[in-house]
Order: C-alpha cells, then structure tokens, then sequence
C-alpha cells in the first residue's frame, strides 16, 4: 500500500526555494501544496509552476492545516527564527544550511524540535550524496580502522557579478560569513568524527579588491574526543581549485574529490578501490564540469546544474526517510557544525585582533 504524500510549503522562491519545490514535484513521496515568499510576485510566480497556492507571509504556514513540513530557504539570518516558529505551531521544518548564524540561535532550534510534535531536518545536502555516504558508513563500521585523521576543503575563485553590492549572500549580517555559508565540509567533518573538544582557528584579511567577500581564507584545526584530528579549509580566493574530503583510519583511507566525481579508497599507500560522488554517471560528468566552470553563488532564477539536482533529489529521499521516521543521515547533530563554526570564528577573530595588538606593539 501506497503511502499518502507528504505535504510541503516552500519558504522563499529564491534560488534554491525553487530548486527544492521543482524536485519535489517529481517526487512521488511529496506534494507541494504552497510556496511562501514576502516577495508575493516571487511566490505567485513559482506557485503557478508547482501547481501550489501562493502565500505572502510566514505567519500563514504556521495556521496551514493542510501543510505538513515546511522546507526554509530564506537568506541565513532568518532561518532560526521561521523554524522557531513552525515547530512551536507543530510543523515539521526542513531548514536550508547553514541551520542558524550564531550557535545560541542553532541550539534554540534544536531546543524548539525537542518540545514539538514536529520533527527538525537540517539540509545538509553532501551528507546525502552516495559516495559521501558510504564513506561515512565505511568510518562508522570500523572498516577504516581506529579513525586517525580527516581533511576537507572548498577553496575556489568565487566570481561575484556586478550589481549585487546589496546581495544578502556578500553581506555577513545576512549570510554569517564564509564559514557558516560554505559550512558543507565542517559539517562532513564534525558528523563522521562527532563533536570536536578543540578547535584551532585562523582567519586571513579579505584578500579580493572589488569583491564584496569578506573572510575569504579560513583555516581550521579540529581535534575530536577520540584523538582523531581533521584540518579544515575554506577558500574564495584560490587560483588552485580545491574541493575534498579525506578520512583517514589505522587500516585504510578515504578520500572524496568533489571536482572529479570520485571516491578512491587507499590500503598500505596503493590504491584499493574507487567509486563515483554520484551512483549515476552523467551526474559525476556534471560536477566535473562544473568544477572547471568559474564558480559563482546562484542567483534567483538560475537553473540549478544536473549534479545539483541529483543532489537534492538523494536529499529529498532522506527527508522523506526521515519524515516517516525512518533512518535518515540529515537528523544527526544538527547544530554540531554552526557550533563548530562560530567557535572558530570568534577564535579566528580573536587571533586577529591580538596579531593586531602585537604589530603595534612592534611599532
Ligand atoms: N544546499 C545547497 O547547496 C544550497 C544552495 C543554494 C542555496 N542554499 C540555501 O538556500 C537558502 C536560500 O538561498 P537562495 O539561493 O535561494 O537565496 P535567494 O536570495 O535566491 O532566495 C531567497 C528568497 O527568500 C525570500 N525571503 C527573504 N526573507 C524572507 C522571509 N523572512 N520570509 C520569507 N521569504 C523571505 C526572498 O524574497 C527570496 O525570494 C539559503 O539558506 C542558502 O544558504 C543551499
């Protein structure tokens, strides 16, 4: 017997609000019954082509009864409080990441999931894709071995297109920075190794004249409870591309390139095995050439590549998953990573205002 569909709202009919409702409706295990946006013309416009009713105000999601997860993608900053308010009301939310840009506001959610009937489902969309999965089920199993050591990094030239000054992504009020924006790879790192106990962090000055990215290098040293250590890095400033993830254990390694679509496996120095991001190979050519295009944040009303939406189509089967209280990897400590992030903000912020003090000591 055929399951009924899961009701969906869409909050904000950006960029990727409209990624998310259009996925959904190829979807047999949803049906998006309305799309929200303070941008009524936004909202209407993408309703019609989801076949939804449009809304101009999230207060009217809270009272839908015909809604049963709403699907938040707004910019950064307001993500908290809408999932604040949904779960009070009894609505299950699946909140885009970053979950909340400072770490009270992420632990204010979570506190929020704890007292509602509805559940709280966080997109971190790599968690979803296969080749991820595995390797986190391959370090979870103890096949590695005892887990020694992790690297991730997302190091790139962001291009920034001209009259966006005001755009809410540049604008760190809005976005929390690079690091709670790009959090993908921290939070890889942080839900294959578990919470770290420290953490090392340094910031670099914005380094891209004309460009509206602040904080553009991050470099970050986490060490877990189990003695495990990982480096982060984060990059908008990078002529070398980079974009991996690496889990190193006593008997064996991992390491995922997210810029050719491969996971290879390495035993004793040689390698053992290989296997794609994706299960499906145009998706793999597609991240691939993505990786080789100049790298830029996506506009409302862009297309999202197919690799993407492979992507969120993998996530859409953990929210569904994860709706019908099954498994689901997008549960799992979900203000692990902002609260990995914002510790290494204020650290690296820390760092740079004493690196100040000593300079002019020197004077
Ligand atoms: N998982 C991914 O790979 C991925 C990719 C892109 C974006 N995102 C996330 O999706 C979210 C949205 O990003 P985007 O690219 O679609 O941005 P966007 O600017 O294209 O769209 C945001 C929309 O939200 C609306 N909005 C703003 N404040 C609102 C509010 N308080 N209530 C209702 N609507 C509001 C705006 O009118 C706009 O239509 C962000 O959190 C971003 O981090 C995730």
């Amino acid at each position: 017997m055929s399951l009924p569909p899961i009701r969906i709202a869409v909050l904000g009919s950006g960029f990727f609000g409209t990624t998310l409702a259009v996925a959904c409706t190829s979807h047999d295990a949803f049906d998006v019954v309305a799309i929200c946006d303070l941008d009524l013309a936004s909202a209407i416009e993408l309703a019609a082509r989801v076949d939804a009713r449009a809304l101009g105000h999230p207060d009217e999601l809270a009272v839908a009864d015909d809604v049963d997860l709403v699907m938040i993608a707004t910019p950064n900053h307001t993500h908290a409080a809408a999932a604040i308010s949904l779960l009070k009301a009894g609505k299950s939310v699946f909140v885009e990441k970053p979950l909340a840009i400072t770490g009270l506001d992420a632990l204010a959610v979570v506190d929020a999931a704890r007292e509602s009937s509805g559940k709280l489902i966080v997109g971190h969309v790599e968690r979803t894709m296969p080749g991820i999965k595995r390797m986190f089920h391959a370090a979870r199993s103890g096949s590695l071995g005892t887990l020694l050591e992790g690297y991730g990094s997302r190091a790139r030239l962001v291009h920034v297109p001209d009259g966006t000054e005001s755009w809410w992504k540049l604008d760190r009020s809005r976005s929390g920075g690079e690091m709670l924006h790009e959090i993908h790879e921290l939070d890889l790192l942080t839900w294959i190794f578990g919470e770290p106990v420290d953490i090392r962090a340094t910031v670099g000055a914005p380094q891209r004249a004309g460009a509206h990215l602040e904080d553009s290098v991050h470099k970050t040293t986490l060490k877990f409870a189990s003695g495990a250590v990982a480096h982060h890095e984060l990059s908008t400033s990078a002529h070398v591309p980079d974009w991996r993830l690496r889990v190193s254990g006593s008997a064996a390694a991992l390491e995922a390139n997210l810029r050719t679509g491969v996971v290879s496996q390495f035993t004793d120095g040689r390698l053992t095995d290989r296997w794609g991001i994706f299960d499906s190979e145009p998706a793999n050519a597609s991240l691939k050439e993505s990786a080789e295009q100049p790298q830029a944040y996506g506009l409302p009303g862009a297309d999202s590549p197919l690799w993407m939406q492979a992507a969120v189509d993998c996530e859409l089967a953990e929210i569904a998953a994860a709706m019908r209280g099954e498994d689901s990897v997008l549960v799992d400590s979900p203000a692990r990573a902002v609260l990995a992030a914002t510790e290494a903000i204020s650290q690296a912020e820390a760092a740079r205002s004493g690196a100040a003090a000593v300079s002019l000591a020197g004077v």
